[in-house]
Parts: structure tokens; sequence; C-alpha cells
């Protein structure tokens, strides 16, 4: 393929003739028609915006059309004689992302976007191979776009977006913040709904964009109880059937608030369906099955598992098992089973709670004493009757269990090897008194993760149970 540049460079009709002489390619009447065509298509090339161009196997430029002088900031003549590596990569010889190498490589057709340094724009390369009459890659065709503004705008329309929605985020927690201030015993409970709901979003696999609007409805879902009197709120005892009246109607008061504003998501809807249950139990509209928003099911499951996490000042917190049976109640009845399966999973992953088993319950004390005001995330239940232990490990397995090795009964190497078998998950730890180091060896065949000796030092305990918590939690 000869560099001559028939659409751009105004060849003398002689010459082009004479170079096909040369080249003794074409018979007079196809020479004839081929110079009438370039001639015909030269115009309606150089009209194009995009940058058409003809390359050889070589990377040399054999001929392009007007647009390329704009695109590439060079005369038009320049460009006719040099090779697209340098002129649109600035290098002698093409890069590995090149679309040019690839097509030549593969003869099949080739796009790439990409970002060029070297010219300050970012291109859109579409490459044709051009092959002869035994399917053999002469050279290409391609089609080069300048879609630098278009990008940039988009980049633009992005960073509004993303600011527009960490306004709405922003003003959402400000609004529930101060709505929840009124009530301290309440404070933070928007915040964890909002954490269970996107939580539970994320491992149903929703898009960034619905995080977002899950996560602004629960933030805002308890805004309509501003209404509502601290002393009807927090009354431990019976509540008359007005005053329910006034409890129920707290979604209603937030819907008709939150319908002025214009979120890109159904909020206020949420808000208004987050006690709606699926057997129509719920309030206020009494709503059923698909009646639900989707996200409001997991606003509900949300509401639901928070509320019970946390102290309330007419009643202590749940356990995370009486959690997990609440939910696994209402599962498909009354919760949406998708939702609660995920929550359930979920709570499996935060799971803190440590068995601690020893029949010396002036230990069981301390132990229970030190967790209580060390960390209070850590749920420790202690038995001095390793069978009783035991049982509470079958109905709900563990994700830590610390255990005496001498105790009547069942001993804590048998405590270990039943443990194992039920949850293989879980992590053991041995306490040993003094001569006892001699089960070390039985206890680690047996799965044992850690091993502490008595007298027991408080820190060296956290530290262990710790461990065995992050490495359940990664297992
Ligand atoms: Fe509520």
């Amino acid at each position: 393929m000869s560099a001559c540049c028939f659409w751009t460079v105004p060849n003398d009709e002689k010459d082009v003739l004479e170079h096909m002489k040369t080249d003794g390619v074409y018979e007079s009447e196809k020479r004839d028609h081929l110079l009438l065509a370039a001639k015909a298509w030269h115009p309606g090339f150089d009209a194009v915006r995009d940058m058409v161009w003809l390359i050889d196997s070589e990377c040399r430029v054999a001929q392009t059309n007007l647009a390329a002088a704009n695109i590439l900031e060079t005369q038009i003549e320049a460009a006719a004689e040099d090779r697209c590596c340098r002129l649109i990569h600035g290098r002698e010889t093409p890069p590995d992302y090149c679309p040019h190498l690839r097509a030549m490589a593969t003869g099949e057709p080739q796009t790439a976007e990409i970002e060029e340094p070297h010219l300050g724009r970012t291109l859109k390369i579409s490459v044709f191979p051009v092959k002869d009459d035994q399917g053999k890659v002469m050279g290409a065709v391609e089609v080069i776009s300048d879609v630098t503004i278009q990008r940039e705008d988009q980049q633009e329309a992005i960073r509004l977006t993303e600011a527009l929605a960490q306004s709405f985020t922003g003003i959402t927690e400000a609004i529930s913040d101060l709505a929840e201030r009124r009530d301290p015993y309440t404070a933070g409970h928007s915040r964890g709904v909002a954490e269970w709901s996107v939580n539970i979003a994320r491992e149903m696999g929703m898009t960034e964009n619905d995080i977002h609007g899950i996560k602004a409805g629960a933030l805002l879902h308890d805004l309509g109880k501003i209404a509502i009197s601290a002393d009807i709120l927090n009354r431990s005892g019976p509540l008359s059937e007005n005053e329910w009246g006034i409890i129920k109607a707290h979604p209603w008061t937030a819907y008709e608030a939150l319908c002025r504003i214009h979120f890109p998501w159904p909020v206020a809807e949420l808000v208004y369906q987050h006690h709606e249950r699926l057997n129509g139990s719920g309030y206020p509209r009494g709503l059923k099955g698909d009646e639900i928003h989707p996200w409001a099911r997991i606003l509900g499951v949300a509401d639901v598992v928070d509320a019970m996490i946390t102290h309330r000042p007419y009643r202590p917190a749940r356990s995370k098992k009486e959690i997990m049976d609440e939910l696994k109640r209402g599962r498909d009845k009354i919760y949406d089973a998708n939702v609660v399966d995920l929550a359930l999973r979920l709570l499996v992953k935060t799971d803190r709670r440590v068995l601690v088993v020893d029949d010396e319950p002036g230990i069981l004390d301390v132990i229970l004493q030190f967790f209580q005001l060390a960390d209070s995330s850590i749920e420790v239940q202690a038995f001095t009757d390793s069978c009783k232990a035991l049982q509470a490990f079958e109905e709900q397995p563990f994700p830590v269990v610390i255990t005496d090795v001498n105790m009547p009964g069942i001993n804590g190497l048998e405590l270990l090897r039943r443990v194992r078998e039920i949850h293989p998950a879980t992590r053991v730890i041995i306490i040993t008194g003094l001569g006892e180091k001699k089960y070390t060896v039985e206890a680690l065949r047996l799965g044992a993760s850690d091993f502490l000796e008595k007298p027991l030092q408080m820190k060296a305990l956290k530290a262990s149970v710790e461990t065995m918590l992050t490495r359940y939690e990664e297992r």
C-alpha cells in the first residue's frame, strides 16, 4: 500500500496515474474508475468531522481526511506522511493497548476509547481491517472521534449527581438526628436501622443508587414520632386505645411531611410502609404481600432487629438468640423470607457471643463482670454445669467457647470434642490449672484454638477472645 493521499493532498491526476502504472496493479479501465471514485469521495470524507484514515500494516498513514488536522493539531501534509503511533500515541512503536495492533493481529474490527496524554484528548478509535483477495490483512481504515468534551461533561454530571446524593444524605441525617434529640432513649436507632438496611441491601446486590434511597428511608422512618409525646412513647405500662392510635399514626405523619420533598427515591412511601407486615397485620393501612414495597420489607426487618438489639427504658436489650428466634418465627408470615435469611446471615456473621464453662462460680463471676465493664459488645453466657452448657450450645452454636478442663460430668476435653462436632467453626479456648499441661496435646488434637492458665489474666483472655471472634468472622 503506497503512501499517497488523494482525499486531502490535491494530487496531480497524472502523478496518480503514473504511480499506478509503476505499481502495475491496475488495468487502464479499473484505474479510471478508481480515480473517479477517489475524486467523488474526496469532498465527502473531508466533510466528516471524525478522523478517517487508511493505515498500512507498518503503521504508516496512507490516506487521511481533513479532520486529522484538527484532532492532531498538525499540518495535514505532515500527518499524511507520518506513522499513526507517533501521531496518536507520541511514540515510535505502538503501545500494547493500540487497537490497530490488535486488528492487524486478529483481522477483526476493534474499538477502544483511549485517553492520550500526548494529545491531551480522549479518542474513540474504531479500526476496520482491509484484506486482499486471499484474506491477508493489508492495513486498516480507522475512524477516530474526539470524545474529550463528552467525557468531561459526563464526569461533571457524575460529580454533580454524587454531590446531590451527598446533600440528600446530609440533610436526611440532620433531620433524623434532630428528630431523635428529644428522646434520648431512641437516639441512634435510625442510624442503626440505616446500617442494618444498607447491609441487607448490599447482601441482596442492590445498586449504590438504590442503597442511597433505602438509607434515606431508614434514617427518616420514625420521623413521625416527633408528633408523639415522650410520655406515650416511653411508657412501660399499657397504652389506651386512643394512645395506640396516636402511635400508629406516626408513619402517616412522616409521609405527609416527606411527600413535599422530591427525593430521587420513593422515601415517603417507604416510611409510610415500614410497619406493614406480609400477612396484613401491620399498620397503618394493613397492606399485604406484594402491596408492600420490597425496600419497605427490608426497613421492617431492620427496624425490628435494631430495636431488639438495643436497650430500652422498659426492657433490656434482647440476646442474639431471641432476635434470631423472632425472625425465624415471622419468616414468610410477617417478614419477607429472603430479607430474614439475609438478616440471620448478618447476625451470625457479627455474632459476638461467648460461652464460658467452669465449675467454679467465683471464676465465672470475675469473667462476667470483666466483660460487662471492658466490652459490652461481647455477650457472655456462663455455665457451671457443662451438660447445660452443651444443651445451650446445641440450641444455638456460639462462635467462641471458653472451658475449664477439669469439671464434673462432661469434662473440658469431652465438651471440646462435642462442640467441634456440632459446629466445627467454633473456636475453643481451654483453661488449664496447675499441673494440667498434660491435657494440651490431646486438646490440640481435638481442635482447641488457644490455651490459658489459671490464675487467669483478664487482659490475655480478652485478647484471645477478640482474636477468636475475628477468625470466626473471617472463616
Ligand atoms: Fe416506626
